[in-house]
């Protein structure tokens, strides 16, 4: 007789399927994003992220804290100035007194080295047009000119005290640039998570909302198309070659195939960004009690991981490392 090859073996019970499961979610493998803002007196609920806010100084650290007393892994900052103090070069950006590089400084005082304090490393937030970089005379993203702009805004924020930078922009050299000045500036501790594969998506819009985005028509110069796959590999050998220390994809649910194309070919540790839309999405068909909220987003991150993710930022990361 032959054999009975019944692979539910290893589905019987809890214990076994537990004993047998090949990817796991770590506190430490969750990064959470987190928005500081001017201009307000308490902490700000993002409309299309419910449970998601914009902090003030204070709120931050408090919410800081507690995520990393739960064990996640870090910590991306995101900074939203007040609409006046935005201009056409994102002057905020490098301002020591921004309101990113004041979060930073508190924060780094505040956590020490006790987590991986990350920034985001672009002009979006900072500019009144919106995008994510300079824009020339007849206003097209200027690559190189933003990139005089990353340059100072990466020494910016390793003075004030972030570990890893993630230039989240798409310029062309964007790495090459900020690992230049980093280290011409003598911030050779100082690391950088190249965002190396983003793509231009819709699910980025609730993030336009938590940052005040003052964008108008959209990103398609820089971001790659959802078209492509190949071209995320010719990213990664660019990022790879110009020293970046971490590469990400993003966003993560729509492109996992990016990110398992990306996992096989890096030598440095890979992150995915679990996006704004990701997270909306099961949270409203959740509050409509059309799926089970907690199953999805473990579901969700598990996926992210078993395609490649070594590292995920999702908005759920304090809450998935405290449940646990
Ligand atoms: C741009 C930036 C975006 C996000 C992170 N950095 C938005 C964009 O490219 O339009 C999106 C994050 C999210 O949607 O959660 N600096």
């Amino acid at each position: 007789m032959s054999p009975q090859i019944r692979p539910r073996r290893l589905r019987s019970t809890a214990a076994m399927r537990r004993l047998v499961g090949e990817t796991s979610l770590e506190p430490r493998h969750l990064v959470l994003p987190m928005f500081v803002a001017d201009g307000i007196d308490e902490p700000r609920p993002i409309e299309s992220m419910p449970g998601v806010q914009q902090h003030t100084a204070d709120s931050l650290r408090a919410a800081a804290a507690d995520a990393v007393a739960a064990g996640v892994g870090g910590l991306m900052l995101f900074g939203v100035p007040d609409a006046a103090h935005k201009d056409g070069q994102g002057s905020g950006a490098d301002d020591p007194d921004g309101v990113l590089n004041r979060a930073l400084r508190q924060l780094r005082s505040d956590l020490g080295d006790s987590t991986v304090l990350m920034a985001d490393t672009c002009l979006d937030e900072f500019t009144d047009h919106g995008h994510c970089g300079v824009l020339d005379a007849q206003g097209r993203v200027d690559n190189d000119a933003t990139l005089e702009r990353y340059r100072s805004m990466a020494v910016a924020q390793a003075e004030a005290g972030a570990h890893l930078l993630g230039p989240s922009g798409m310029m062309d050299g964007q790495v090459a640039a900020i690992r230049d000045a980093l280290d011409l500036a003598g911030f050779d501790d100082t690391g950088i998570l190249a965002y190396t594969a983003k793509y231009a998506s819709a699910f980025y819009g609730p993030f336009r909302e938590a940052v005040g985005s003052s964008l108008e028509g959209d990103r398609r110069t820089y971001q790659q198309d959802a078209a492509n796959r190949r071209e995320a590999l010719r990213e990664l050998a660019l990022d790879l070659a110009e020293g970046a220390d971490m590469v990400m994809v993003k966003p993560a649910m729509s492109y996992l195939d990016i990110l398992a194309d990306v996992a096989a070919e890096s030598d440095v540790p890979v992150a995915a960004y679990q996006i704004s839309g990701e997270y909306s999405m099961i949270t409203a068909a959740a509050e409509r009690g059309w799926i089970d909220r907690d199953a999805a987003i473990v579901e969700s991150l598990l996926s992210i991981r078993r395609a490649g993710a070594d590292i995920v930022l999702t908005y759920w990361a304090a809450e998935v490392a405290g449940a646990r």
